[in-house]
Formats: C-alpha cells, sequence, structure tokens
C-alpha cells in the first residue's frame, strides 16, 4: 500500500497539479504552483537562448512542459475562485469570470503558440525557436495586462 502511496504521489509531481481541488483556496494555490512551473520553464527558454550557445535540450524540455500545461489553463479558473471568493492571496481577476469568453480566446491563443513553439523547439532550428518564443511571450502577457493582477 504504502508504495503504491508513494508511487501516486510522484505522478502528481510530475504532471501539473489538480486544480480540482477541496476547495477554492487550494484550486488557487494549485494554478500559482503550475504558472510558477510555466513561468520557470520560459525562463529557463530565455536564459539559454541569450547565450552564445543555446541548449536545445533545455529548450525542448521547457517547451514540451509548456505544451503540455497550457491547454488546462481554463480548468484552473473554475467558478468561485476570484479574487473575492478566496482567502488566499490571488492575481486573478474578476474579468477572468465577468468576460469569460475572453478569457477563454487568450487561453487558446495560449495553448496554440505553445504548440507551435514546441514544433520549433523539436525541429532544432534556432530561428525558428526564436520567433515562436516571442510569440508565445505576446500571449502570455496579453493575457496578463487583462486578466492578471500585477501588484498579487
Ligand atoms: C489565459 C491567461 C494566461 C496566460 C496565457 C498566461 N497566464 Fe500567467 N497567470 C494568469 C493568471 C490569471 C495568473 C494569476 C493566478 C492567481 O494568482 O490565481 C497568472 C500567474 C502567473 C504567474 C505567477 C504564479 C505565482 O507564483 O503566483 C507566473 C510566473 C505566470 N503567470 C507566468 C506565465 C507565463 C510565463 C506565461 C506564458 C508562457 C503565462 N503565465 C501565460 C493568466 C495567464
Amino acid at each position: 500500500m504504502r508504495s503504491i502511496k508513494l508511487l501516486l504521489s510522484g505522478l502528481v509531481l510530475a504532471g501539473a497539479v489538480a486544480v480540482h481541488a477541496a476547495t477554492p483556496d487550494d484550486a488557487v494555490n494549485a494554478r500559482k504552483q503550475n504558472f510558477k512551473q510555466i513561468g520557470g520553464a520560459a525562463k529557463a527558454v530565455g536564459d539559454t537562448l541569450k547565450t552564445p550557445a543555446p541548449d536545445l535540450a533545455t529548450i525542448k524540455k521547457s517547451a514540451a512542459t509548456i505544451a503540455g500545461l497550457a491547454p488546462k489553463v481554463p480548468g484552473w479558473f473554475p467558478a468561485g475562485t476570484g479574487p473575492d471568493k478566496v482567502s488566499v492571496k490571488t492575481g486573478a481577476k474578476a474579468e477572468i469570470w465577468s468576460d469569460n469568453a475572453g478569457f477563454k480566446l487568450a487561453a487558446a491563443n495560449f495553448a496554440k503558440a505553445a504548440g507551435e513553439f514546441k514544433v520549433a523547439a523539436d525541429s532544432g532550428n534556432l530561428d525558428a525557436i526564436k520567433a515562436k518564443m516571442g510569440a508565445l511571450g505576446g500571449t502570455c502577457k496579453g493575457c496578463h495586462e487583462k486578466y492578471r493582477n500585477k501588484d498579487s
């Protein structure tokens, strides 16, 4: 039994943190962790692209992480997890729910850009990687500007 539990917890650690969480606060904490993973992967790509010899393995791994998580974003914002509903700190703006179609569109643009970035990463073509990384970064910014509170 113990080994099964350990195995299961290992599987959870390896993937996205489930946002079908027990409480709204748990859902916020889980999505923040998932975004941290996305942010860490994007930073790893940005950092290595600044070096004279970018590390393709880092880029591929990070692209896979981002492309794996991106399609899940809409599911991280169930109703009742907005800033007026939870007791933990959240950068999520109420507009995510009041303009849900716009938020879903921003998430879909992000998922598409993440998929294209992964294709570029897997190709190993640095020019394509840089172009698609730029496009991907634009979709982060596009969503954050509208739906995320900077100072939280
Ligand atoms: C569809 C909208 C959307 C997209 C696209 C998006 N984000 Fe975010 N991001 C958010 C929201 C909303 C929060 C605030 C979540 C909260 O605090 O509850 C957030 C939070 C974060 C955080 C803070 C996590 C923490 O520690 O609290 C980081 C880092 C981050 N995003 C990075 C990124 C990066 C990098 C990308 C693109 C590669 C990206 N995000 C794309 C909406 C988005």
